[in-house]
């Protein structure tokens, strides 16, 4: 049977390489289109729990991953030979940066290489991962061909980027428009029969580089219009004006204005990083991509910027940062969400703990963080915890927080994500970013 008939028929075997927050929605999804799919991690912990049909991905959905495993659908090893059985290979692997942020593809590039000892005629390979363009057609073909096998005749090869939004209730990987570019035209249409299986909605685009540059010119467009809205706020505070109230004002408008909020910095895996994977690249085109490093000079300032505020108000109310204690609100990378990757919250707490503040938080996603190499436990949001802090500030709105008790019972609240503003009544001890 050749591979598209494979596709249609449901009959193809599935290896999806990285079982994390893109990686297992995914194994998921396929299992429940009807495929059989193997989950590869290098990590044993991961691979036991999926084995034992245990979840531990928010964006999951518990039964559905219970019935996928009792039904045999999808099981999970660290072994890479079961990439052998395989018809297609899904690869979902982090691509971090250095410290001094440049591309780390590494986790790619092993994959890709233990994938090459198995890959055999037939089999359909897509990186989901973000990455710079050029990174599936100059670093992975290679790898993949070096035994001889011939793209687009032997062995198909795509780009299909991950757009999932974590926490979003109505925009899940099914029913968003999943980008394809294949490096042939038989692998474009090796990967989008596939994916038409079990996604709504496929835009195909010309090749992997195009859909590369996309996936990442989309986090640079989030990337310059919060640096945008955070230089906005920093100015709106010189002049006493409500950033807020500029930005309801300004998204009243019909066209052209899309509403971007400020923060403390931003998180996750994509906003702070992938930016930083194009700016690499252009350099090898003698372009330097100046918004994309303003951008990350204005975001990476802001918890520099909240570190200054806090001082301030303290000082204003005849208190030093340091021995002051600060209740710290929220340290997930975004509301709702139990992912603290990249987090500007614990940029924040580091800040303060250099200046000697007393550090204490509440976070119902996050029993406890590293900071400094000290461990804090999340402390509970009590009446007398609200009381006794100097300044309560809320770095991540989670709805879980009672606002209006906050508001109330804190001496200051600093509110980095107007997560009060439907408090009603007196607020005068409530500053905005
Ligand atoms: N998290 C998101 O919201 C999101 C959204 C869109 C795209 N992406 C992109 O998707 C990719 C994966 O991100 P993620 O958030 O799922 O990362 P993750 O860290 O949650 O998951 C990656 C998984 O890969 C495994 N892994 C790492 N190296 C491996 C190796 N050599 N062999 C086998 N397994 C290995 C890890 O153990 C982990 O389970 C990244 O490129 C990211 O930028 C992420």
């Amino acid at each position: 049977m050749s591979l598209l008939d494979k596709i249609k028929t449901r009959s193809a075997v599935i290896g999806v390489v990285g079982l994390g927050y893109v990686g297992l929605p995914l194994a998921v999804l396929q299992a429940k289109t009807g495929y059989r799919v193997i989950g590869v991690d290098e990590v044993a912990e991961k691979v036991d729990l999926v084995s034992r049909g245990e979840n531990y991905i928010s964006d999951v959905d518990s039964a559905e991953l219970k019935e996928a495993v009792r039904a045999g659908r999808l099981s999970a090893t660290s072994n890479f030979a079961a990439l052998r059985g395989c018809d297609i290979v899904m690869i979902c692997v982090p691509t971090p940066l250095t410290k001094n942020k440049e591309p780390d593809i590494s986790a790619v590039v092993s994959v890709t290489k233990q994938l090459a000892q198995h890959v055999h005629p037939d089999m359909l390979v897509v990186l989901e991962s973000t990455t710079y363009p050029g990174t599936t057609e100059e670093i992975m073909l290679p790898i993949l061909t070096s035994g001889g096998l011939k793209v687009g005749q032997d062995i198909f090869v795509a780009f299909s980027p991950e757009r999932v939004d974590p926490g979003n209730r109505s925009f899940k990987t099914h029913n968003t428009f999943k980008l394809v570019g294949g490096v042939t035209p038989a692998c474009l249409t090796a990967a989008r029969t596939f994916y038409e299986q079990s996604i709504v909605k496929i835009f195909p685009v010309t090749s992997p580089r195009v859909a590369e540059m996309t996936k990442v010119f989309e986090n640079v467009f989030r990337s310059v219009n919060i640096a945008l809205v955070n230089e906005l706020a920093i100015l709106c505070d010189r002049m006493g004006l409500n950033v807020y109230e500029v930005i309801d004002a300004a998204a009243t408008k019909n066209f052209g204005f899309m509403p971007f909020y400020p923060g403390p910095g931003v998180g996750g895996h994509c906003i702070p990083l992938d930016p930083y994977y194009l700016a690499w690249k252009s350099k090898e085109y003698d372009v330097h991509a100046r918004f994309i490093e303003l951008a990350g000079e204005i975001n990476e300032g802001m918890p520099y910027y909240v570190l200054a505020k806090i001082q301030r108000l303290l000082n204003q109310h005849g208190h030093c940062l340091n021995g002051s204690e600060v209740l710290v609100l929220g340290v997930t990378y975004k509301a709702d969400v139990a992912d603290w990757r990249e987090t500007p919250a614990i940029k924040v707490m580091e800040l303060l703990q250099r200046e000697k503040a007393k550090l204490v938080y509440a976070d119902p996603f996050t029993p406890s963080v590293e900071i400094g190499g000290r461990s804090y436990a999340a402390v509970e949001v009590t009446d007398e915890r609200l009381r006794r802090c100097a300044c309560a500030a809320i770095l991540t709105a989670h709805s879980a927080f009672d606002y209006e008790r906050i508001v109330k019972l804190a001496p200051v609240v600093f509110d980095t994500r107007n997560g009060t503003r439907n408090v009603k009544g007196k607020k005068d001890n409530v500053v905005l970013l």
